[in-house]
C-alpha cells in the first residue's frame, strides 16, 4: 500500500517492543495490522516493532513464532532492529510486552516526556492473569500459542479503545 508523507503524519503510528524483537512484538505487529486490514483502516494505523536488546538487529522473526502465526492465519514480515530514543517522539501509542521491556524504554533519554504513551500492552487483555506477555523464547509449541491467544485477545481491545466502540474512526 502507498502512503504519501501528508497522509502518515495523520496515522496513529503503534509501537510493540520485547526484548529480542522475534518473537512477541514482531507477531503482535502482525496481529495489530491483520485486524486493522480486516476492519478495513490502513489508512489509519501504522504498526512497527522492535527489540530493547541488540541480539537479533536484521533477523527475521524466530522461525517457530512466523510458524505459530501461519498456523492462526497469520502471516508475518519483519526485520529485527533496536528501540532507539526517537522512537518515543515517532510513535504515538508504545506497548511494552513486560515489565522489564518496560523498564529499558522509561530508561531511555527524556522518556519522561512522553510517560502517557508508553504502557504494558497486557492491560489491553480483558483476560490478563498476570501483567506480562510471558517470554516463549525458551519454552515450547504450547508456550507460542499462549502468546499468540493473548496477543490476539489483547489486540482486540487495543483497536476497540483506539477507535472507540463502534469499531470506526
Ligand atoms: P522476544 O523473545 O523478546 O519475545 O523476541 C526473545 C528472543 C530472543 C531472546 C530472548 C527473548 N534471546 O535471549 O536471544
Amino acid at each position: 500500500m502507498y502512503f504519501t508523507a501528508q497522509i502518515i503524519s495523520f496515522m496513529k503510528k503503534i509501537l510493540f517492543v520485547c526484548l529480542g524483537n522475534i518473537c512477541r512484538s514482531p507477531l503482535a505487529e502482525a496481529i495489530f495490522l491483520n485486524k486493522v486490514r480486516e476492519k478495513k483502516l490502513q489508512h489509519h494505523f501504522l504498526a512497527d516493532s522492535c527489540g530493547t536488546a541488540n541480539y537479533h538487529v536484521g533477523h527475521t522473526p524466530d522461525p517457530r513464532t512466523i510458524k505459530n502465526a501461519f498456523s492462526n492465519g497469520v502471516t508475518i514480515h519483519h526485520v529485527g532492529r533496536q528501540l532507539h530514543k526517537g522512537d518515543l517522539e515517532v510513535f504515538d501509542v508504545i506497548l511494552a510486552m513486560d515489565e522489564s521491556n518496560l523498564s529499558n524504554i522509561l530508561r531511555l533519554p527524556k522518556a519522561d516526556e512522553y510517560r502517557d504513551k508508553i504502557k504494558l500492552l497486557r492491560t489491553y487483555d480483558p483476560e490478563r492473569n498476570d501483567d506480562s506477555v510471558p517470554d516463549p523464547y525458551y519454552g515450547t509449541e504450547k508456550d507460542f500459542q499462549e502468546v499468540f491467544e493473548i496477543l490476539d485477545r489483547s489486540m482486540e481491545h487495543l483497536l476497540q479503545e483506539l477507535t472507540g466502540d463502534t469499531g470506526n474512526i
